[in-house]
């Protein structure tokens, strides 16, 4: 597939995840034009082909910077984001340099991929597929959350969550699913909190 077409077809992916995740979400249409965590996804996208030429870095910054005032979602051009991310009402949201968020992931508002060193290097968090951060949760650090982990809202992450699990409070306790209340499709489904 040729480069544009590619890039168009991550562009619709991303709206679709959102017509997908909100109940409240009556058309691709209305989507496209009122959800501002699509529009700083979408902004994102660009900035971060643009931070892939380095004489082009400053301008990805400045998009990005555009991006923030326009959506209250501040995402560095050098992370590294996964297909089909949603970021619910926006507002709030930080995204570090060397974040790295797998496929199908969703940060609801308020929610903060940081660091807690001032180094260089890689210290921001990588989160698998299918990942959900809750309402103003903090995953601070180099640390790994696995696949369909579940951050609660709120929660203060500092050390690895393992996949499928559920991490709640200040700092965050990890608490495994039990084996015998496999995960129910219906009730992980986001768009039950909304
Ligand atoms: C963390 C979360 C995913 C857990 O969902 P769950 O697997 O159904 O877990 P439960 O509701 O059974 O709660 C399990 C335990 O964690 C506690 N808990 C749940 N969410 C919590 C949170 N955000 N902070 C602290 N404790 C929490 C419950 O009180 C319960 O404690 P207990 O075992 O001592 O009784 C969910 O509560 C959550 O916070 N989701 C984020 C939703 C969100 O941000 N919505 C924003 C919409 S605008």
């Amino acid at each position: 597939m040729r480069p544009l077409a590619a890039f168009l077809r991550t562009l619709r992916e991303d709206l679709e995840a959102a017509h997908r995740h909100d109940p409240a979400a009556r058309s691709l249409l209305e989507v496209a034009l009122g959800y501002p965590g699509v529009h700083a996804i979408w902004v994102y996208r660009l900035a971060h082909h643009m931070w892939q030429v380095p004489p082009l870095r400053l301008a990805a910054r400045l998009v990005s910077q555009l991006a923030r005032a326009a959506t209250g979602v501040e995402i560095h051009p050098g992370a590294r984001l996964g297909r089909r991310l949603f970021i619910d009402h926006g507002m709030g949201v930080v995204v570090g340099e060397t974040a790295e968020v797998g496929d199908d992931v969703v940060l609801f508002h308020g929610a903060t991929l940081g660091g807690r060193s001032m180094r260089r290097g890689k210290r921001h968090p990588t989160l698998g597929d299918r990942v959900v951060v809750g309402a103003g949760a903090k995953i601070l650090g180099p640390v790994w959350v696995g696949d369909d982990a579940q951050v609660g809202a709120n929660a203060v992450v500092i050390a690895d969550v393992p996949a499928g699990a559920v991490a709640v409070g200040v700092p965050a306790k990890v608490r495994r699913r039990p084996v015998e209340a496999p995960f129910d499709a219906e009730v992980d489904d986001p768009a039950i909190y909304i």
